[in-house]
């Protein structure tokens, strides 16, 4: 597999295609007109300049790896040529629909189709062309170019084939493979993460906390790579209300969507690419200051992460392992969901979301019932010998 087409040069897609570039694959980067296209390479110039400065490649690679990108703006023209295809366009059924039945018209019978849709059914995609056991889900995470997750999502006609493939050619592009075992809304990363970023909407909601508080801590004492409200703003706010109500009505009032990320949709502020939206991002990315008297309580972000992890294991979506990997590798958490619970204590987890759960009556908070199984079978995380996982040593 030498070809491969990426549809849509947007934030997602030019990073893809700059991967696969960098990894010695032909690509066509296709998009509806010129200026995206034009704008993708000028990012991917100034990717590549970065990488040459920290000296990940050398500075006369920079013109090698561009020329292997062939910008078009004729799907089909792309699609004949390539034997591995992976779509980027924003998240609407009807679009990728579309897009899928011209890709499955016009490449290679051999050719796989991924999608890197965050959130929409991969089996559903798959249903418009004629070889829905040749389509994936292929889902990078933001910026491609650096975050080494990329989650494998079967439909319910991908076969074992397409998947081996797929793992492969993720491996080839230096990215760690997770596969998701169900094809759910949200998959692993961005359950976990709408959960995260919706409790802290929801404590600024209520007006319990300021967004400074609250990012201070997630940065400071969890040592996230970014806040909640900054990372909410460096995805784009329209992207995170999409994958919300996405989620909102696959998991109901558990994953309520707060009002407090319409508003900021509804007057335009999106974050990071137009400038403004929880913060000013017009010189560049925001400091977040130490705050060290802050009434954020960094165990409620934690508990409502845990329970998260709880009921993707629950429902045999993923298990302990994947999931930690995922959101180490695909958010920079420095510890997955199963090691926080371990170390801080499941049973701590579950009285925090318990007292929660009193206290605001709502679903979000609402605790997993295989939380109150570990605990009562004595699983209470390192401190016991074993929680998600098991440990050799107990030790404190
Ligand atoms: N290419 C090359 N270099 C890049 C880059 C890119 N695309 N983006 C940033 N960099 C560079 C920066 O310019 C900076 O360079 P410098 O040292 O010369 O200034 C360097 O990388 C480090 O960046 P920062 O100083 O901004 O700081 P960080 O150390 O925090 O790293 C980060 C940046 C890797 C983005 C890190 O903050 C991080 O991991 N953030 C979390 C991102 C995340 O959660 N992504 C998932 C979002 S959800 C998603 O994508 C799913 C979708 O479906 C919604």
């Amino acid at each position: 597999m030498e070809n491969i087409s990426v549809i849509g040069a947007g934030v997602m897609g030019h990073g893809i295609a700059q991967v696969f570039a960098m990894n010695n694959f032909n690509v066509f980067l296709v998009d509806i007109n010129e200026e995206i296209l034009r704008k993708a390479i000028e990012q991917i110039q100034w990717s590549l300049k970065k990488f040459s400065e920290k000296k990940i490649i050398k500075e006369e690679e920079i013109n090698s790896i561009i020329s292997r990108i062939k910008i078009l703006t004729n799907i089909e023209g792309a699609a004949k040529n390539s034997d591995f295809i992976i779509e980027a366009v924003p998240e609407k059924m009807d679009l990728k629909k579309q897009i899928f039945k011209i890709l499955d018209e016009k490449s290679p019978k051999h050719a796989i189709l991924a999608t890197n849709t965050s959130s929409l059914s991969i089996t559903e995609i798959s249903e418009v062309t004629k070889r829905p056991e040749k389509v994936i889900g292929m889902h990078f995470f933001n910026p491609p170019q650096l975050m080494k997750l990329v989650e494998i999502i079967k439909g319910k006609y991908t076969n074992e084939e397409t998947i081996k493939k797929t793992i492969e050619i993720c491996e080839k592009i230096g990215k760690k493979p997770i596969l998701v075992k169900k094809d759910v809304r949200g998959f692993i990363v961005n359950r976990m993460l709408h959960q995260f970023l919706n409790e802290a909407f929801w404590t600024v909601y209520r007006k319990e906390a300021i967004i400074e508080e609250i990012d201070s801590i997630v940065k400071y004492v969890a040592k996230f790579p970014m806040g909640a409200f900054e990372l909410a703003d460096y995805i784009g706010l329209d992207i995170v209300l999409n994958v919300s109500e996405i989620l909102e009505k696959a998991y109901g009032l558990r994953a309520k969507v707060c009002p407090i990320i319409k508003n900021y949709v509804e007057k335009g502020k999106l974050g990071r690419k137009t400038g403004i939206g929880f913060y000013d991002w017009s010189k560049g990315r925001p400091e977040i200051g130490l705050i060290t008297n802050s009434k954020y309580d960094i165990i409620r972000a934690y508990a409502i992460i845990v329970n998260e992890a709880a009921y993707l294991i629950y429902e045999d979506v993923s298990n302990p392992r994947d999931i930690d990997i995922a959101m180490k590798l695909g958010a920079g958490w420095p510890e997955g969901p199963c090691e926080i619970a371990d170390r801080i204590g499941i049973d701590i987890i579950h009285n925090k979301l318990q007292e929660m759960y009193e206290k605001y009556k709502e679903e979000i908070y609402n605790p997993c019932k295989l939380l109150k199984e570990y605990i009562n079978n004595g699983r209470l995380g390192k401190k016991s010998g074993k929680g998600f996982y098991e440990y050799k040593e107990i030790t404190n």
